[in-house]
Formats: C-alpha cells, sequence, structure tokens
C-alpha cells in the first residue's frame, strides 16, 4: 500500500519547505506540518502567503497552491502523527549548552520528546523518518523508545537527511542533486524504503535516489557538511595570504577551481561561513570521532572551526586597525545581517560576531538588511550575553532604508551578499559619508575598481 499521509513534526526552515514540495508534488498525499510552537503555526496559515515565517524564493507560491488542498499547518501535534502512516522529524538539533558534551555534542532532547510522543499517540504501525540531521546510530536510540515504550505497533526508522541550502531550498527540493534514504537491512526495513523512493519519485528520477545502511546516511549528511564548510574554510585560509603576497583570491579560486577535480563551487572567499548547520555539525563530528578516542580525527575536522572564527575576527580587527587604530564612537554601516543572501535566517551569521567585536571597541553600527528585522538583530546579540541588552539597543540600530544607514559613515562593511547592493547608487552614498570612506567589503561583492574611482577606500577579502 503506497503513503496517503505524512506528517511533519518541525515547521521550520527544513519541515516548511520539503513538506510544501512533497505536497505540491505529491497532489494524492496529505501532508500536515506541526509544530508546537503556536505563532510560528499562525503565520504559515496566514492568509497573506507573503507573512509566512521562513523566507526562500519560490515558497509562498507552492504554499499557496498547496495549502488547504493537501497540505496543512497545524499546533494538534497528536492528532496528525496518529492519522499518518508516515512520520517525518524535522526539529531543531542544536549543540548542547549544558553537561556532558557542552559546546560540542547535538542536544537530542527534542528528537527523543518527538520519539516518546509518537510512541504514546500512534495507534497504528508507523514508518518513522529522521529529516533533522543527526550523530550516526540515533536511529537505534529513537527504535528503542519507540519499541519500549509504544502500544505494541510496528515501528521502522528510516534516514532521509535534507541537503537543501537556505536562499535556493524550493530549487534545490524540485530538483535534488540527490535524495539519500537510510534503512534497515532486513525485509520490513526494505519495505519501508520503498515506500519513501515511492513518494520522492513523484518528481526525483530514479538514479537519484541513493538507498544506504541507516548509519551510512546519517553519516553522510554529517560528512558532506563537514566537507562543503572545509571547502570554504580553505580558500578562506588561502585569502589571508593572498593579503600578504600580492596574489588575489577570487583569481586564484578561479585557476584552481577549472580543475574538474576540485570543481568551481564552494570557493567563494568571505567573511566566514555562518547558518545554523555547519558549526554545529562539525562539532558533532568532532565529539563523535573524540567519543571514539579518535582524537587526530577530531583535531583535522575542529580546524575548520578555528579558521573560521578567525576570519570573522579577523576581518572585525581589519576595520579598527584601519581606521586609525579606533572605532570608538564612529558609525560603522553594515549592509547585511542575514548568514547568506535570499534567507531571513541569521543563525550564527558572521555579522553577529563581527558587530559583537566592534561593539567591544565602542563603535556605533547602523543596519541595514532587506529581510531581518530589527527586533532579530537585537535578539541575536543579546543571545550572546556579551553586553548588557540597554547597552546592545544604544550601540546599534536598524534601518529601512541603505542611504539613511551609510549617511554620516565611517565606513560601510557589506557581510552579506544581497544582489541589490550591488545595484545602489554609490556615489550617492559616497557623497553622504564622513572622508575618507572606507568600504571593507567581506563578500568581495562590488567591483573593486569602481568604488576606487568613485573616491572609497575599498578592501575586500584575499587582496
Ligand atoms: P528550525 O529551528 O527552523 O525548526 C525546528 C522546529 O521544530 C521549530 O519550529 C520548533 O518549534 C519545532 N519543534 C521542536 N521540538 C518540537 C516538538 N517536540 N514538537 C513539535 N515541534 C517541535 O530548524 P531547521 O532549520 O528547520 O532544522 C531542523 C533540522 O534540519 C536540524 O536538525 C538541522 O540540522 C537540519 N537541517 C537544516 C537545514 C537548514 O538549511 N536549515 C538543512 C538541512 C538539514
Ligand atoms: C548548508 C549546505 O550547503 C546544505 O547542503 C545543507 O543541507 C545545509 O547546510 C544544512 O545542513 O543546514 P546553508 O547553510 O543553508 O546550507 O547555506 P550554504 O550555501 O551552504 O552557505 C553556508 C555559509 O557558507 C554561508 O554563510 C555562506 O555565505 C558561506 N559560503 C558558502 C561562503 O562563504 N563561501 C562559499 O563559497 C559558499
Amino acid at each position: 500500500m503506497s503513503i496517503t499521509s505524512i506528517c511533519c513534526i518541525g515547521a521550520g526552515y527544513v519541515g516548511g519547505p520539503t513538506m510544501a514540495v512533497i505536497a505540491h508534488k505529491c497532489p494524492h498525499i496529505k501532508v500536515t506540518v506541526v509544530d508546537l510552537n503556536e505563532e510560528r503555526i499562525a503565520r504559515w496559515n496566514d492568509p497573506n502567503v507573503e507573512n509566512i515565517p521562513v523566507y526562500e524564493p519560490g515558497l509562498s507560491e507552492i504554499v499557496a497552491q498547496a495549502r488547504g488542498k493537501n497540505l496543512f499547518f497545524s499546533t494538534q501535534v497528536d492528532e496528525a502523527i496518529d492519522e499518518a502512516q508516515m512520520i517525518f522529524i524535522s526539529v531543531n538539533t542544536p549543540t548542547k549548552t549544558y553537561g556532558a558534551g557542552k559546546g560540542m555534542a547535538a542536544d537530542l532532547k527534542y528528537i527523543e520528546l518527538c520519539a516518546r510522543q509518537i510512541a504514546r499517540v500512534a495507534t497504528t504501525d508507523k514508518i518513522v523518518v529522521e529529516k533533522s540531521t543527526l550523530p550516526v546510530r540515533t536511529a537505534e536510540a529513537i527504535k528503542n523508545i519507540l519499541d519500549n515504550t509504544g502500544n505494541g505497533v510496528q515501528f521502522q526508522i528510516l534516514s532521509n537527511p535534507e541537503f537543501l541550502a537556505e536562499g535556493t531550498a524550493v530549487e534545490d527540493l524540485l530538483a535534488p542533486d540527490r535524495v539519500l534514504i537510510g534503512g534497515g537491512t532486513d525485509e520490513a526495513g526494505q519495505i519501508a524504503i520503498k515506500k519513501l523512493v515511492e513518494v520522492y519519485a513523484n518528481w526525483v528520477p530514479s538514479h537519484q535516489i541513493l538507498t544506504t545502511n541507516l548509519w551510512s546516511s546519517e553519516l553522510s549528511k554529517l560528512t558532506a557538511n563537514a566537507f562543503l564548510a572545509q571547502r570554504v574554510s580553505s580558500i578562506n585560509a588561502i585569502s589571508e595570504l593572498c593579503e600578504k603576497t600580492g596574489a588575489n583570491v577570487n583569481e586564484v579560486a578561479k585557476a584552481i577551481g577549472m580543475d574538474s577535480r576540485i570543481g568551481p563551487k564552494f570557493l567563494k572567499a568571505s567573511v566566514g561561513f555562518g547558518g545554523s548547520c555547519f558549526q554545529k555539525d562539525i562539532l558533532n563530528l568532532v565529539y563523535i570521532a573524540k567519543s571514539f578516542g579518535l582524537q587526530e580525527v577530531a583535531d583535522y575536522w575542529e580546524q575548520v572551526i578555528i579558521m573560521n572564527d578567525h576570519q570573522k575576527n579577523r576581518f572585525a580587527r581589519k576595520i579598527v586597525s584601519t581606521l586609525y587604530n579606533t572605532v570608538s564612537g564612529k558609525k560603522i554601516t553594515f549592509l547585511g545581517w542575514a548568514f547568506k543572501k535570499d534567507t531571513n535566517d541569521t543563525r550564527e551569521s558572521a555579522a553577529i560576531y563581527v558587530a559583537d567585536d566592534l561593539l567591544n571597541e565602542q563603535a556605533q553600527i547602523a543596519v541595514y538588511d532587506p529581510k531581518v528585522s530589527a527586533r532579530q538583530i537585537q535578539s541575536d546579540l543579546n543571545y550572546l550575553e556579551t553586553r548588557l541588552p540597554e547597552e546592545n539597543d544604544k550601540a546599534i540600530e536598524s534601518c529601512n532604508d541603505p542611504y539613511e544607514a551609510c549617511k554620516n559613515a565611517h565606513a560601510i562593511a557589506i557581510l552579506t551578499e544581497w544582489d541589490e547592493f550591488k545595484s545602489y547608487d554609490w556615489q550617492r552614498i559616497y557623497d553622504a559619508m564622513l572622508k575618507p570612506a572606507f568600504v571593507f567589503d567581506g563578500r568581495n561583492l562590488l567591483d573593486a575598481d569602481k568604488m576606487k574611482e568613485i573616491g572609497f577606500l575599498y578592501q575586500g577579502i584575499g587582496s
């Protein structure tokens, strides 16, 4: 019997878009996305589809088409679980902030809560799908909870990690490089895998649907993120060497990327990678390696994070040293706060850490980001607990207009590569700034020669 009813626990950046695309591509399947967060669900149900809580190009259109037909958002978690044949767990798995493994291991409390809730509520057999990114062998723990606390029904666990990137989530979901499904090697496990394969086969070519055992699938997700982040840290390490030697990191990236064994993607030097996953997943990998006594493996991957912290920190230090070793009382404008373009997500954004360093130097920061609210910026800074919320409030202002944000600034720092920044009237911005007018381009977004022609003292990354 094919799947006709799916429930997804967690209506976040993964659960929302993923389920919207499944519903869109599988009109015969009823998809219900549930979350404990009432405000989030209310926003997914907002009659004005532009108010959904996740900004992704193309997402509101897909939600508008499927919502109310076969796509539903609800806070009735128990009901949705019991009704579904297949349950995706897509809740957050942040880095632990307490106890053993603090600052490294994944905090699995939300996963365990889901497993216990599914066990308590389910009155028919279920396929439970790990969509969240999890430490290798988590499926074993989930199975244990389900089998020992359930109502005697049968559970099959699958691992189906998500590889979408924010900002291109819809594109990635509609045409994924691959879909990965791990499951049990026994007959029941293989039947469960087949059912999930059938769901994706509605739009993904079969040769791109990969099936493996559970542990390979869980570990592949952490490995993919570690390899991607490693490329960014590698090119960022070279960017520092470029700045000392007269080489240009854009030229180096192009030259090495044309080697088909290396490839051109993910070689953009930057102010450092952000986002909710790279750091947490690598730390998780490091923790797993350490827990198996593999110290060299742990150290190797940890260096990717150390390099990234260094890159963020040296960007802030460069601003201070270029501005005559003091930014105290100086207005510095940030263009961009999101961790990359085309998303409203700010988790682990480099902007937060650069701002924190500059606030320690008593700078006054003005921020313009097309999709991030003032409230979010304040909350990101307050979360660090470096200073009192009132002090953050005084030292940072959020602007609705980029020209207003840049007026009377000593320096502009570009933290996110939003396309619109390229089309600004940079002469107008220059005229309204204090002189000398500095631009620190943390994304190598702007044309260096044109900026210098206008009169800016312009510095990119790695040149
Ligand atoms: P998120 O924080 O945006 O969403 C998680 C949601 O789960 C929240 O809305 C939260 O309220 C809800 N939740 C937590 N516990 C719950 C419970 N017991 N019952 C109901 N709802 C509950 O997180 P996200 O960015 O969507 O990430 C989810 C998982 O997917 C993580 O493991 C992450 O590593 C992984 N992932 C994320 C991305 C990405 O680009 N963000 C990509 C691939 C994989
Ligand atoms: C990343 C992966 O790309 C996804 O495949 C994965 O599913 C996801 O993590 C996850 O597990 O959460 P995401 O973090 O959304 O996706 O975005 P990326 O495009 O990977 O960018 C991450 C960070 O690296 C951003 O801050 C980006 O600006 C930075 N980056 C990326 C660079 O600095 N240079 C590059 O060349 C590429």
